[in-house]
């Protein structure tokens, strides 16, 4: 990880928004860009203009950073997020998560589109991420130990807080909205899974699998940010149905499902302001 730039990225991002004092962050997931549109936006700063971060190639991730605030809440919006399949290591994905801590950010959000694994988790669901399966092959804390990211072994017992996908959860209720609840299992990507492997997964615990999530979530959980997880189902994984994978599927799931993801967002920073210690 370059941490002389990712200093310079965090540096860039206070300098355009000196006021800024958010508690709060979100990355958002492919097709998930137009949830930003339920908060009341104070500044925005592309993603070409932050040292490290880098311009988006993936269709569905609109490469922005946001700050606004909904329920009274100060957020940080990274809308779209940096992949490790992108091939420029993990400075771009890490940085997000490297600058919200800067910043003074104590809890996220993280989400994700995912391919159903468990045969009820059907396209549209959503589904908070209860634990999680890093099957990238990878660390993004492999290197030199940085004290940003906390102690050098850091726990993952807990990664997504119980709390908060409790609030999730409540949220969803109060909707009347279904939610179902998962295990995430990340592959590298950049190429779907096979049927097999998918077994494979299956047999291991997971209930869906996207390419994303996990390295953000290693990370935050590290720097002791508090976090929940939250994958739109878009696609039944490889092999659970007969058809094949695309892209476009994905991110047209993610188009019809936008209403209620927004409003579940809505409910949840609700929730989140009521929360005691926020
Ligand atoms: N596999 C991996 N990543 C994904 C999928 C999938 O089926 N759907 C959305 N992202």
């Amino acid at each position: 990880m370059d941490y002389p730039l990712l200093e310079k990225a965090t540096q860039v991002i206070q300098a355009a928004f000196p006021s800024a004092r958010p508690a709060f962050a979100m990355i958002l997931g492919s097709g998930w860009s137009d949830v930003a549109g339920a908060f009341h936006v104070r500044g925005e700063l592309g993603y070409e203009t932050i040292p490290g971060l880098g311009r988006t190639g993936v269709v569905g991730h609109a490469g922005k950073l946001l700050w606004g605030d909904l329920a009274g809440l100060e957020t940080l919006i990274f809308q779209g997020r940096r992949h490790y399949y992108e091939g420029e290591g993990w400075t771009p994905v890490a940085l997000p998560v490297f600058a919200m801590k800067h910043l003074g950010v104590r809890r996220l959000l993280l989400t994700n589109a995912a391919g159903g694994i468990r045969r009820d988790l059907v396209p549209g669901t959503l589904m908070i991420l209860s634990d999680h399966i890093n099957g990238m092959g990878v660390n993004p804390l492999v290197g030199p130990h940085h004290p940003h990211w906390g102690p050098r072994f850091p726990d993952m017992s807990h990664v997504y807080s119980s709390r908060l996908s409790t609030l999730l959860r409540k949220a969803g209720e109060e909707l009347k909205l279904p939610i179902s609840e998962g295990v995430y299992y990340a592959a590298s990507g950049p190429s779907y899974e096979t049927p097999a492997e998918i077994k494979a997964y299956r047999t291991l615990g997971a209930d869906a699998v996207g390419m994303s999530t996990v390295p953000e979530a290693i990370l935050a959980r590290a720097a002791g940010i508090e976090l929940a997880g939250l994958s739109c189902i878009t696609n039944a994984a490889a092999g659970i149905s007969t058809e094949n994978l695309s892209h476009e599927e994905v991110t047209e799931t993610t188009r019809q499902t936008m209403p209620l993801m927004k409003r579940l967002i809505q409910a949840y920073w609700s929730k989140l302001a009521e929360l005691a210690d926020r």
